[in-house]
């Protein structure tokens, strides 16, 4: 984006959400416990869609902008034998990541997926939730081919989660901001055909799903790369 000082800052995010920070008031108190029922219906909903269409065995999950992952848990119990990795380009949560999650088949690697030097990882799944709407519509498009990019080449899967600018996510986003509580300032809710028009080039979709039950009103997308020959 042009406006540099409207990025929105992940490290002070996180070292914030460490801090459980995260405002008060009435408004907040209600959307906080609505998020936390919410939530864990969304995680069902994603496994749910996962489960019709990607192996359970798979061996290796990667999450895009993973740093201090709220879904790392849920996938862990979900695909117990599968090494997760998780790539941020923030450090802070990079370093809660790895401190709370720790193990041999865990790790949090500090790293810009949009311009990576090098490219040695091969995820069976890769996975994103709420990180593509960061950008210009450019980088957007740069960091939904980074997903593919991170996939292995046969038999690989993204699945993204973002926000879509429904009448429900603007009134919450408004109020948030008249109540000096949000920080994405950069986030751009996304219709799902920007999305289908850039993932196309590069995978077949095999669900899409709007879930209203979380208040930003989110898009889950599933694709399966597509292989490419050599
Ligand atoms: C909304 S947060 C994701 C939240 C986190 N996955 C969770 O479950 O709570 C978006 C994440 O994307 C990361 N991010 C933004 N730009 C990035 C980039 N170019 N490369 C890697 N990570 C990036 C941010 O640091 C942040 O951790």
């Amino acid at each position: 984006m042009s406006n540099k000082e409207k990025e929105t800052n992940w490290n002070e995010y996180y070292t914030e959400r460490n801090n459980s920070n995260l405002g008060s008031g009435l408004f907040m108190f209600i959307l906080g416990k609505i998020m936390g029922v919410t939530s864990s219906i969304t995680e069902k909903r994603i496994l749910k869609m996962l489960d019709k269409h990607v192996d359970k065995n798979i061996n290796l999950i990667i999450e895009a902008g993973g740093g201090d992952s709220c879904f790392y848990s849920v996938f862990r119990n979900h695909y117990k034998n599968a090494t997760y990795l998780a790539l941020d380009s923030s450090e802070v949560g990079i370093s809660v990541f790895n401190k709370k999650y720790a193990s041999d088949k865990t790790k949090a690697l500090c790293e810009n997926i949009l311009d990576m030097s090098h490219n040695n990882y091969n995820g069976d799944m890769v996975f994103s939730a709420g990180l593509i709407e960061h950008f210009d519509t450019v980088n957007t498009a740069k960091m939904i081919k980074s997903h593919f990019d991170l996939c292995k080449n046969d038999d690989g899967y993204v699945l993204m989660t973002f926000p879509t600018p429904t009448f429900l996510y603007r009134i919450v986003r408004t109020t948030l901001e008249i109540l000096k509580s949000w920080q994405f300032h950069d986030e751009r809710p996304l219709k799902l055909g920007e999305v289908l028009e850039v993932s196309k080039k590069y995978g077949t979709m095999l669900e899409s799903k709007l879930n209203w039950l979380n208040p930003a009103t989110q898009y889950i997308v599933l694709f399966k790369k597509n292989k490419i020959e050599n």
